[in-house]
């Protein structure tokens, strides 16, 4: 592996959402080929697809049946190497999402395990039921017990997700095997770029055991000491034998500490590292189904200090504000309505100048919001339903839980990519399987014409591939103890980059340092930029100053 990744963008699809190509109201493999000269226009180094693989969609897609097959609703095998090759032309790598953490209770492996098979059923967590109770007192993160029935064995198998999605034994060479042999096959298609979906729950320990009272479940199995050494072994099985492969590894409730080993290039692991500390600054006490503003103080403490302890530590980051489980950032930090504008580029400026790899998620480029839903009805994520039907049992009005899931859902990132202001926003000529949302408004037709988002993001992508400073420049913190401003540095021999971002929508003053006075302005999101040693940002202002001299 090399550092190669430091200078590259990442596109994100997620492609049941992206374009339907046949009419079905379903994203498809083919869509995404359509699209491929729109992605090129990006000038994006690499797209991450979401799985596309045999699965019955429980968890759209992250129940994997068949690891080597394409699901049918999503097109052919040859739909997946022509999208390989079609990118590769435009000079795109693929970067396809690996699920190895758990597999589809449909998979053959745990059909034939249920079957009585004792080979695999050692590919599974499967545990006896001592005095009728549950083997341990996890809960599934999609809600309930992390335990369920095995067939009518008496035994229990655990799921941390749905109770179709069943976790591995990785302490089973064969499920070591299998993982090195799917990346391979995939490898072997052209496919150099691997993200790894919760691969920090991999590493937990043979004897499983209960959380203390008053302990959170989630440390019990979570960064186990098993994963680096799995990870290493997976490496040097797989990805790690091509010298431009390029891996993101997706921690769950993680640490500094960890993602350093996880990404540090000494240890073999992976190239980055995806934490979401960030994006729980709307979570009130630690939970995330609650609709509390964003506490900006905190966002920006989570920014720096893992700037600066991935730097110290040699590790390296995925920047992101957006993804396939996340509602849209702009309705967490910025503002969706008059500012819209304003804050999806300041948001934008935050993350593509930082030290890391940014990561665009299909939509943040043409500032798309959270669907304007207004009944559960709209939803169809599992972890969304469960989630209301949780907060209603809990005594909570309809209202007020249909509100926190709303603030809340994987789906409102997921709506259908709003390509015109047509009736199904050009992603479908049937009905969408989610509804689009404000599409007469926010559209890349409309973007591409007369928008400001979709030119700031290129502008920016762009930067990257040029300035050494972006890609490689130290990180150090500037006006750290400002109330609204979040301010940094990024250094390289002579050059100095000063970013300036207003995370507010009212005016906020900051100082520049006397010698970024005559810097040149490298990127702003208002037309008349002035900055001055005390600076006004006006709200959700960013300027980002350079100078080598
Ligand atoms: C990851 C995926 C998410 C999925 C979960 C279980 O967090 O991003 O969409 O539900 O893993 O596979």
């Amino acid at each position: 592996m090399t550092s190669s990744f430091r200078n590259k963008v990442i596109y994100q699809i997620y492609p049941k959402s992206f374009f339907d190509s046949d009419g079905d109201g379903v994203g498809d493999l083919r869509g995404a080929i359509e699209k491929v000269p729109y992605i090129a226009s990006l000038g994006v180094d690499m797209v991450w697809f979401n799985p596309f693989f045999v699965s019955p969609g429980r968890d759209n897609g992250y129940d994997i049946a068949n690891y080597y097959e394409v699901d049918p609703a999503m097109g052919t095998m040859a739909d997946a190497e022509e999208l390989i090759d079609a990118l590769a032309q435009h000079n795109i790598g693929v970067m396809f999402d690996m699920v190895l953490n758990h597999t589809s209770t449909d998979h053959e492996w745990f059909q034939r395990a249920l079957a009585g098979e004792r080979e695999y059923q050692d590919c599974y967590i499967i545990r006896d039921a001592p005095q009728g109770e549950l083997p341990t007192n996890w809960v599934s993160k999609f809600g309930g017990p992390a335990w369920a029935p095995f067939g009518d064995t008496g035994k229990y198998y655990l799921h941390l997700f749905d109770p179709t999605q069943a976790d591995l034994n990785w302490h089973n060479p064969k499920v070591r095997e299998e993982a090195a042999n799917i990346v391979n096959f995939w490898r072997e298609k052209g496919v150099k770029g691997f993200r790894f979906d919760v691969i920090n729950l991999i590493g937990k320990e043979p004897e499983l055991e209960s959380a203390p009272a008053g302990v959170d479940d989630r440390v019990m199995y979570t960064d186990g000491v098993h994963v680096d050494r799995f990870l290493q072994e997976l490496n040097r099985r797989s990805f790690g034998q091509d010298e431009d492969s390029v891996t993101v590894g997706e921690m769950s409730s993680t640490s500094i500490e960890r993602c350093v080993a996880y990404s540090k290039p000494d240890n073999h692991e992976l190239d980055m590292v995806f934490n979401f500390h960030h994006l729980k600054v709307d979570y009130d006490h630690g939970q995330k189904w609650s609709k509390v503003p964003a506490d900006l103080r905190q966002l920006k403490t989570i920014l720096n200090d893992w700037a600066l302890g991935m730097q110290d530590g040699g590790g390296w980051n995925a920047l992101f504000w957006n993804n396939h489980d996340q509602p849209r950032a702009i309705d967490r930090f910025g503002d969706a309505g008059e500012l819209r504008v304003e804050s999806a580029t300041m948001l934008a400026s935050v993350i593509h100048l930082l030290r890391g790899t940014p990561f665009v998620y299909q939509g943040e480029e043409i500032g798309m919001t959270d669907p304007r839903y207004t009944s559960i009805d709209d939803y169809v994520d599992v972890e969304a339903l469960n989630a209301y039907h949780a907060l209603v049992q809990a005594g909570h009005s309809e209202q007020r839980a249909f509100e926190i899931v709303h603030s809340k859902a994987r789906d409102n990132s997921r709506t259908p990519m709003q390509w015109d202001a047509s009736e199904h926003a050009g992603f479908s000529s049937a009905t969408p399987w989610l509804k689009p949302t404000r599409q007469d408004e926010i559209n890349v037709e409309r973007e591409q014409s007369e928008g400001k988002i979709l030119p700031f993001y290129k502008r920016l992508i762009e930067l990257r591939h040029e300035m050494p400073v972006i890609a490689e420049g130290n990180y150090a913190p500037h006006a750290l103890e400002h109330e609204q401003v979040f301010a940094y540095w990024r250094l390289l021999g002579q050059e100095r980059l000063l970013v300036l971002a207003n995370l507010t929508d009212k005016p906020a003053e900051v100082s520049v340092p006397e010698e970024m006075l005559g810097a040149e302005i490298l990127v702003h999101n208002y037309e008349d930029p002035k900055p001055a040693a005390s600076t006004t940002l006006r709200a959700y202002e960013t300027i980002a100053l350079y100078t080598s001299k």
